[in-house]
C-alpha cells in the first residue's frame, strides 16, 4: 500500500503589493507515489519547491489545488491523523539552544500525546541509536553540527512514526558528518522499518541513500526512478580503451561499435565510447580484443553520475541551481 499519494498538489503563494507583480508558483502539480518502507529522495536545486512539497505533506501548509494521502489520511480533511503517523525534522532544526538535550526530546513527545516515561525510554534509546550516547544533559548550543542534526532527528522520533520526513538532513555539515548521518537514515528503514522522504541537493547522497529518487524542477517533477536506472536511462557507461600500438586503435573501435556503441572517439592509443551496460559487454569485449591480437593497456569503465542525468533532464547542472 501507498504511504504518501499526491495527486496535482500544488501551491501558489500570493504576490507582494507592486506593478506587475506575478504570484509564486512554488509547487505546480506534483503526483508522486511512495511505498511503504521505501528511501525517497527528493531532489532539486534551490527554490525548486522541495520544502513547500513537503510542508503540504506534513499538514503545515494547505495547497491551493490537488490533493494528497499521507499515512492513509487526507492532509486537507483530517490533518490531526496525518501528523500522529509522521515525523518531521525541518530543515532549519528545531532545538532551543538553551535546553538540555533530553528535557526537549521528552517535551516533543509530550507534545504528540505520549507519556512522560514513554518519551523518556523513546528517547534515551534513540540517543543511542543515533550516537548521542552522554549528551542527555548537554546544550544543544554546546553540540557539534552533526550532533545537533541527529538531535533534531531524534526528536521527530520520538513518537514513533512509521514515516519520516526530513528536509536536508545533511546540509551544513562536514563530509564525515554526513556519511556517519547516511548511516542512521538507511538504519532508520533497515532496523526501524520505516519509510523515510528526504530532500537533498546532493547528488551522492540521494545516489548513497536512496532506493528511488524524484527530480523536482521548478515546482514539477522532471524524472523518476531508481538512482540505476536514471544513471542507465540518460547516458550509458563510457568505457575507454587504451591500446599499445597505434595499428590496434581500429581493432578497437570496430568492437566497440560490435559491441552497440554509435561513435566511438579515438583520442591518441586511446579509443572511448559510451556502451549500454558496460558490466555486461566487457567480458565478451576483452576476449575479442585479445583473439584479434590486440594488447590492452589499461581500461576504464565511468558509470554516468546523477549529475549528468539532473543535466540532461534539465539542461542546466544541479550545481549553479544550488
Ligand atoms: N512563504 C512563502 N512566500 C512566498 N514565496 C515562497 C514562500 N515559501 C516559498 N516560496 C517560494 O517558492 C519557491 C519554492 O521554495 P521552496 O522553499 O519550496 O524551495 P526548496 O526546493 O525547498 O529550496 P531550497 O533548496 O533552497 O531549500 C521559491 O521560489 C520560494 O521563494
Ligand atoms: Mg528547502
Amino acid at each position: 500500500m501507498a504511504i504518501i499519494e499526491a495527486r496535482a498538489l500544488a501551491r501558489t503563494f500570493p504576490a507582494k503589493r507592486g506593478r506587475n507583480a506575478e504570484d509564486v508558483v512554488a509547487v505546480a502539480g506534483v503526483d508522486l507515489t511512495v511505498e511503504e518502507g521505501e528511501i525517497v529522495g527528493f531532489l532539486g536545486p534551490n527554490g525548486a519547491g522541495k520544502t513547500t512539497t513537503l510542508r503540504m505533506l506534513t499538514t503545515l501548509l494547505k495547497p491551493t489545488s490537488g490533493s494528497a494521502t499521507v499515512a492513509g489520511y487526507d492532509v486537507a480533511t483530517n490533518p490531526v491523523d496525518v501528523r500522529r503517523n509522521i515525523g518531521y525534522v525541518s530543515q532549519s532544526g528545531s532545538t532551543a539552544p538553551e535546553a538540555r538535550a533530553g528535557e526537549e526530546v521528552v517535551d516533543h513527545g509530550l507534545l504528540y500525546g505520549i507519556s512522560k516515561a514513554r518519551a523518556e525510554a523513546r528517547g534515551k534509546e534513540l540517543f543511542e541509536q543515533l550516537d548521542l550516547g552522554g549528551l542527555w544533559e548537554r546544550q544543544p548550543k554546546a553540540m557539534s553540527g552533526g550532533q545537533r542534526r541527529r538531535l533534531d532527528i531524534a526528536m521527530g522520533l520520538v513518537h514513533d512514526p512509521k514515516l519520516v520526513f526530513l528536509d536536508e538532513p545533511t546540509t551544513g555539515l562536514d563530509p564525515q558528518a554526513r556519511a556517519n548521518l547516511w548511516t542512521h537514515i538507511s538504519d532508520l528503514r533497515n532496523v526501524r522499518g520505516n519509510t523515510v522522504f528526504l530532500t537533498t541537493h546532493y547528488l551522492d547522497e540521494a545516489d548513497a541513500l536512496c532506493d528511488r529518487i524524484l527530480v523536482i524542477d521548478k515546482g514539477v517533477i522532471v524524472a523518476s526512478d531508481t538512482p540505476e536506472a536514471l544513471k542507465q536511462q540518460i547516458s550509458g557507461d563510457l568505457v575507454l580503451l587504451e591500446v599499445s600500438a597505434p595499428h590496434e586503435v581500429e581493432a578497437a573501435v570496430r568492437q566497440l561499435r560490435a559491441a552497440g556503441s554509435s561513435d566511438p572517439e579515438v583520442d591518441g592509443h586511446t579509443v572511448s565510447a559510451r556502451v549500454p551496460a558496460a558490466a555486461t559487454i566487457l567480458p565478451g569485449l576483452v576476449r575479442e580484443l585479445d583473439g584479434a591480437d590486440v594488447r590492452l593497456v589499461s581500461i576504464d569503465v565511468r558509470r554516468p553520475t546523477l549529475d549528468d542525468v539532473f543535466l540532461t533532464v534539465t539542461g542546466r547542472s544541479l550545481r549553479e541551481g544550488a
